[in-house]
């Protein structure tokens, strides 16, 4: 949200829920004084959630839009994570807002992973994220449509990322696959399958036109790359997505060259789901296509690709059907 004044930005008091939590931000309000907007305080960090409540409404007919400092936006973003679990729970705010907060909070969390993919801090944080994501998901399935039109059709990674995970988690379901602890590692792996490629050179990731051949064997180094990155931090299933997203079913893919059945079915759901995406992205050599037409590419110009029984029900889970 923008703010009339620089170095603030909006925020929406209905976030402010989680009564376990404190801010660990300033809230001010912007007045006009003598004829120029000034930011005043009204709410100091380290204030309990329940008395911050208890101020707004006791000022609530003098106070209008809260802002916070653009350099405490961070705070606010982790305070925001934090609050995840009790947002989705709360039934007062609608499921396009909480849908809006958890994508949001993913993909944040995803730019500061691609930042740094070793800190531990934002691997727990990923966690956290992706689990809130699951348990959203599956108090109301409705709410994957709600995520999947939050997603930016320009080219960014972890928009990217979060999309892929999405889908998957779409197309996982429609399975009727899984129990609940597989769902969350599989989740998990589809929202870092890509996290490999913080090892590639940007210029090589962002280069307008065909690559050359020696810089596509380096982009589909990005796969074990990003397994040897995270092999001591994620569980298997989600390791095996990040290695093996790549595969094609008739043994044409990266890494391994794996075909067929020696392809897991997580890999198989990611892998469609990655190339749908990215399909439907604007990317640096490629505009977007509209669904429709990414399908029907999926389906004549990558015969062999995928597993046709998945695809299928790809399919069916973008015209909206849920088994
Ligand atoms: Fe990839
Ligand atoms: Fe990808």
């Amino acid at each position: 949200m923008t703010a009339p004044l620089q170095g603030y930005r909006a925020i929406d008091p209905r976030y402010l829920l989680a009564d376990n939590l404190s801010t660990s931000f300033d809230i001010y309000i912007i007045q006009r004084h003598n004829g120029r907007l000034t930011p005043v305080l009204l709410i100091g960090r380290e204030t309990p959630i329940f008395s911050v409540r208890d101020t707004l409404a006791a000022k609530a007919n003098i106070i209008g839009q809260l802002y916070i400092k653009d350099e405490e936006c961070t705070d606010f973003q982790q305070f925001m994570e934090e609050s995840l679990q009790v947002l989705i729970a709360d039934h007062a705010l609608s499921a396009a807002r909480k849908s809006q907060v958890v994508y949001d909070c993913a993909r944040n969390v995803l730019r500061d992973v691609f930042d740094d993919p070793r800190s531990g801090t934002n691997l727990a944080r990923t966690k956290r994220v992706t689990n809130n994501m699951v348990d959203f998901i599956l108090e109301n399935e409705h709410s994957i449509i709600g995520l999947l039109q939050l997603g930016s059709h320009d080219y960014y990674t972890f928009s990217h990322c979060v999309n892929v995970a999405v889908f998957s988690l779409g197309l996982w379901l429609m399975m009727g696959r899984g129990d609940d602890f597989d769902l969350r590692d599989f989740t998990l792996g589809c929202i870092l399958h890509d996290v490999g490629k913080t090892t590639i050179a940007g210029h090589i990731l962002k280069k307008p036109g065909r690559l050359t051949a020696a810089e596509f064997t380096e982009i589909k180094k990005h796969p074990r790359n990003g397994y040897e990155l995270m092999r001591n931090c994620l569980p298997p299933i989600a390791l095996d997505v990040i290695l093996h997203h790549h595969e094609k079913d008739n043994g044409d893919g990266y890494p391994d060259g794996l075909t067929g059945d020696m392809i897991s079915d997580h890999a198989k759901v990611a892998a469609i789901a990655d190339v749908y995406d990215a399909l439907t992205t604007n990317r640096p050599y490629c505009t977007a296509r509209p669904p429709f037409k990414a399908i029907l590419t999926m389906k004549e110009e990558m015969v062999g690709h995928f597993e046709q029984e998945k695809f299928l029900k790809f399919i069916r889970f973008l015209g909206g059907d849920r088994e």
